[in-house]
């Protein structure tokens, strides 16, 4: 085990010359008049792995077709090892995995026949063909559905069929979309073995989610994604140490008034409907200091609630939204 860390530093330092797998420069798509990607510039390295956030509608799946080739740019370029794949399509879709949102299966075939087709379409053939089906189906615990129709499976077990799919070549840039949606906790502990597997090994890996708590298992670096531009990008420890401070909310029945009873903090103050909120390096202080200064509006107080710093409150900063109460976006 002592060895773990050594091994670590080397491969990512050994990484880190190399070039990135993903390059993305200026990337932008409309649809009509709505502009859905604003320019994004992003680069991901061999062994490193990127949560790409952002609430309903910021352009993640988008972003993720584009760069597997489902879908086109307006403008703007994608290399991936190298490969210009705006120019070289194939090629570069040969290196790539993409899971979509959206489940993309053949109902009626059997799982295993699912994987061979797909895997032809990445080039594998014969027994490596057979091993790669052997070693995902192991890997994702789908053995015993191989030989059902993926349309009798549990929209759980599709998700696994679906995913296995995109890895099943170990493609040098892995694009997974909310892999995790409808999956249960085991199956994503599976598939986050696999992720980090892929990544030590030198792949690339973008995965779109909803769940905070899945940046922190992963490992994962972060990328937010707001109408279209990234607002921010780097590790979660840094994001929070930049963008971040603690924030207490009170919550009121009926509008929230803005009480600020310490001075110097008015800017730290707003209010949201029936929410004030106030941004402070000491949450307990803060709270003692108002609860007296709220005078008859404390009477219609419903709740305190201290938010540490966390990706939360940086994604609070940054858009002025929280997360819904089961750590998704909202
Ligand atoms: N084919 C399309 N035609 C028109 N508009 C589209 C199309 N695909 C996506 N959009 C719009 O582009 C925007 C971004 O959509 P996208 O699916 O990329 O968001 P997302 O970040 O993946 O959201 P979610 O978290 O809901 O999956 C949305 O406003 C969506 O309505
Ligand atoms: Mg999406």
């Amino acid at each position: 085990m002592t060895t773990g860390p050594l091994v670590d530093a080397g491969s990512r330092a050994r990484h880190e010359t190399t070039r990135p797998v993903l390059e993305v420069r200026e990337l932008r798509k409309s649809y009509g008049d709505v502009a859905v990607l604003r320019g994004i510039d992003l680069d991901v390295r061999a062994g490193e792995i990127v949560s790409l956030l952002g609430p309903n509608g910021a352009g993640k799946s988008t972003f993720v077709s584009i760069v597997a080739g489902l879908r086109r740019a307006d403008s703007g370029s994608v290399t991936i090892a190298g490969l210009d794949a705006f120019a070289q399509p194939r090629a570069a879709r040969r290196m790539t995995g993409l899971a979509p949102q959206d489940l993309a299966v053949y109902p009626v075939l059997s799982a295993r026949h699912n994987l061979r087709l797909f895997g032809e379409l990445a080039g594998l053939r014969g027994r490596e063909l057979a091993a790669r089906i052997a070693e995902v189906a192991r890997a994702l615990r789908i053995e015993p559905l191989l030989n059902r129709p993926v349309g009798l499976l549990s929209g759980g077990q599709k998700r696994r069929v679906h995913t296995a799919m995109a890895l099943l070549h170990r493609p040098k840039l892995l694009l997974l979309d909310e892999a995790t949606a409808g999956a249960d906790v085991e199956t994503r502990g599976y598939l986050f073995d696999v992720v980090r597997e892929l990544a030590a090994d030198g792949s690339a890996v973008i995965y779109s989610t909803h769940y905070l708590q899945e940046v922190e298992m992963l490992g994962a670096s972060v990328v937010l994604l707001e109408a279209g531009t990234v607002i921010a990008r780097g590790p979660v420890r840094e994001l929070v140490a930049g963008h971040s401070t603690p924030t207490v909310e009170f919550r009121f029945a009926g509008p929230a008034p803005l009480v600020v009873a310490e001075p110097g903090r008015e800017g730290f103050a707003e209010c949201h409907g029936d929410l004030l909120r106030i941004a402070t390096p000491d949450p307990a202080a803060t709270v003692a200091a108002t609860i007296p200064a709220l005078g008859e509006d404390a009477r219609r107080l419903r709740g305190v609630e201290i938010v540490q710093a966390s990706l939360e409150t940086v994604y609070l900063a940054l858009t002025g939204r929280r997360y819904g109460t089961g750590g998704e976006l909202s």
